[in-house]
């Protein structure tokens, strides 16, 4: 990667920074994965109470953004492996309810990595966890926690997440490729949070989120999703609960 080309930017840096973040959210993530009310309701608090936490990598060539990290300040005096199973939905409220409160942050989490598509596959994903841990090491937190969403594991969505994340590669590295760009960088897995993110439509949302037709109530495979989303058609409504996993970088 060329690293001249390639600048870290910051919110204040760019006039259009929150277009240019939103153009990347939506080229990278499918569709339904922008429907957790969680985010929705509380995205721009990212940018009023935590500016400094936000980053992102611009082509100065294209003049367009890359990739951009999303982190949190929160509160947390018990051990990481205590963290809870509600993942990034918890920790996105705690950090904005701590904040509100003038409670002090004193642990750094991860919200997001998301390279724009065109951008893939040319290694700057550790870029950007590496810049994540710096802003960490910068507010003097001794710890960066991740609730990670395991790229690789929408190939897998019948699998529970307890056994995905204990398959190895060849090297003996997790066989997940965004928990492994964590694992090189040192993160240690601590335990899946199983309700990390939970995504609530009823059957015409879900039929214009997904392309697929709900007909009847059952389980279904959603291309996309972690674990497969559950419709009940006499409610109208379907369910999708998002495993992660949480993982902690000793900064
Ligand atoms: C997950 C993501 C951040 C990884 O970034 P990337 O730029 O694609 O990946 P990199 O080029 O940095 O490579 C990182 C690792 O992933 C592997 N990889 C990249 N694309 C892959 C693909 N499509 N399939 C399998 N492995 C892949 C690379 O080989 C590399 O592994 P290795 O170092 O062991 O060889 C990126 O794909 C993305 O933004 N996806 C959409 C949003 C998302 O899922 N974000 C993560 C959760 S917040």
């Amino acid at each position: 990667m060329n690293t001249d080309r390639f600048i870290i930017v910051s919110p204040g840096d760019l006039e259009n920074y929150l277009d240019l973040a939103s153009n990347i959210a939506e080229a990278s993530w499918p569709e339904f994965m922008l429907h957790d009310p969680i985010a929705n309701e509380n995205w721009h608090e990212l940018f009023d109470r935590f500016g400094d936490y936000q980053f992102a990598i611009f082509d100065t060539e294209a003049n367009r953004m890359a990739a951009m990290g999303n982190s949190i300040p929160f509160h947390w005096d018990n051990e990481v492996a205590d963290l809870p199973e509600g993942g990034w939905d918890w920790v996105f409220l705690k950090a904005v309810e701590d904040n509100k409160k003038g409670i002090s942050p004193n642990i750094q989490s991860a919200i997001q990595v998301a390279i724009h598509p065109d951008y893939q596959n040319q290694g700057f994903s550790s870029r950007m966890v590496h810049t994540m841990r710096s802003i960490g090491e910068s507010k003097g937190f001794k710890n960066l926690v991740a609730p990670v969403r395991p790229n690789q594991k929408k190939e897998y969505p019948l699998i529970s997440i307890d056994d995905y994340i204990t398959w190895p590669n060849d090297d003996g590295l997790p066989f997940d490729a965004w928990l492994r760009v964590h694992a090189r960088l040192g993160a240690k897995i601590i335990k899946p949070c199983h309700q990390a993110m939970t995504i609530r439509g009823t059957c015409a949302d879900w039929e214009s989120w997904t392309g697929l037709k709900f007909l009847q109530s059952g389980r279904y495979v959603i291309p996309g999703a972690l674990n497969p989303m559950d419709m009940a058609v006499e409610n109208n409504e379907g369910v999708y609960i998002e495993p992660n996993v949480w993982m902690v970088h000793t900064l």
